[in-house]
C-alpha cells in the first residue's frame, strides 16, 4: 500500500471511483475493481452507512463508503470461526473453516497470479469488529439467475476461458462454496469472484480435479512462481502455517496434472493463451 498521504495517489483514487461512479451502467467501460488505488479507498474511506443485504449466510452487510468526497459501496464481513468437524446440511466437514481471514487471502492470490476476478478486499476494523471489506461489484446478475434464465454469454470461448480460470482458482484455494450465487456477472460478461471465506483448507489433494482439463498458459506460468516466502510475505497474516503447506501442494499437483495432460492430448488440446 503506498503512503496514505500522498496526495496524486488519493487524487487518482477519486478520479477512477468518480469515473466508476458515473459509467457504472456502460458496457464499453469495465468497471474497476482491483488495485491499489480501490484498496486505498477501502482502508481509508468513512463507512457512512450499514445495510443487511438480505442474503447468505454469514450475514455480511454492505458499508457505505465515503472518501472525500467520493461515494463508494462495500461488503463488510467479520465472521471468524474454525472447528475440527462441523456438521453442515451436506454432511460433516473436516477442517472447517469460515473467516473473514479468507476474504483477503483470496484477494491477495488473484494478484500474486494475475487471476483479475476478485474484487479489492483490505482488512478493515469497524464499530470494533476487525473484518474484511470488498469492493461491492456493479453486477447484472448472479450465475443462478443467468442459469434460470438459460442465458446464452455472447462470446462462448471467452467465457469457457473464464470458467477454466475459475476452477483453477477454486481448487487451488479449495473452496467449498462456489455455489452459483457467489459468482458475479458484469456487465461485459466478466466473472467476478466473491464470497472466500470457506476456502484455503490445509488438504493436499485437489477438490476436484476432474474440473480441470484445460489451463490459462499465463496462470500456469505465474503458479510456478509461488513459493513459500513470497505466499508468507502476501498472505501470511491471513492464513495458517498448515493453510500454506496445503496450497503450495495443491499448486504442485495443478503443475503436475497439466503435464500429464499435456503428456497425452498434446499442448494444443490443453493449453491456451
Ligand atoms: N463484492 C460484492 N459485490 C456485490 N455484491 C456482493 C459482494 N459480496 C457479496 N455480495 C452480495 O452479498 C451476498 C452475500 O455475500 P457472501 O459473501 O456471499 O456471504 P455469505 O458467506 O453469507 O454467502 C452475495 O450473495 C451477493 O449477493
Ligand atoms: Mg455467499
Amino acid at each position: 500500500m503506498r503512503n496514505p498521504k500522498t496526495v496524486f495517489t488519493v487524487g487518482a483514487a477519486c478520479l477512477a471511483l468518480f469515473t466508476l461512479a458515473t459509467t457504472e451502467n456502460s458496457a464499453q467501460t469495465p468497471q474497476t475493481f482491483q488495485g491499489s488505488n480501490i484498496e486505498e479507498f477501502l482502508s481509508r474511506a468513512k463507512i457512512t452507512g450499514i445495510k443487511d443485504i438480505g442474503l447468505g449466510v454469514t450475514l455480511p452487510v454492505k458499508a457505505t463508503l465515503e472518501l472525500e468526497g467520493v461515494k463508494g459501496y462495500g461488503v463488510f464481513k467479520t465472521i471468524d470461526e474454525s472447528a475440527k468437524t462441523k456438521q453442515l446440511d451436506r454432511g460433516i466437514e473436516l477442517e472447517f473453516q469460515d473467516s473473514w481471514r479468507t476474504e483477503v487471502a483470496a484477494y491477495e492470490l488473484d494478484k500474486l497470479m494475475g487471476l483479475g476476478m476478485v474484487p479489492a478486499t483490505v482488512e478493515r476494523t469497524y464499530d470494533g469488529k476487525k473484518g474484511s471489506l470488498q469492493f461491492w461489484v456493479d453486477s447484472k446478475m448472479s450465475e443462478a439467475e443467468r442459469v434460470k434464465k438459460k442465458l446464452q454469454p455472447p462470446r462462448t470461448f471467452e467465457w469457457e476461458e473464464q470458467v477454466a480460470r475459475l476452477r483453477l482458482f477454486d481448487n487451488l484455494i479449495y473452496n467449498t462454496d462456489r455455489h452459483l450465487n457467489n459468482l458475479l456477472i458484469t456487465e461485459d460478461w466478466k466473472i467476478r469472484l466473491i464470497d472466500h471465506s470457506r476456502t484455503f483448507r490445509p488438504f493436499e489433494q485437489l477438490k476436484d480435479q476432474k474440473q480441470l482439463t484445460r489451463f490459462s498458459r499465463s496462470l500456469l506460468e505465474k503458479l510456478e512462481t509461488l513459493n513459500e516466502p513470497l505466499i508468507k510475505e502476501r498472505l501470511g497474516k491471513y492464513l495458517t502455517p498448515y493453510q500454506i503447506q496445503g496450497l503450495l501442494k495443491r499448486r504442485d499437483a495443478i503443475l503436475a496434472l497439466a503435464q500429464k495432460l499435456i503428456g497425452e492430448k498434446g499442448a494444443g488440446a490443453v493449453l491456451y493463451r
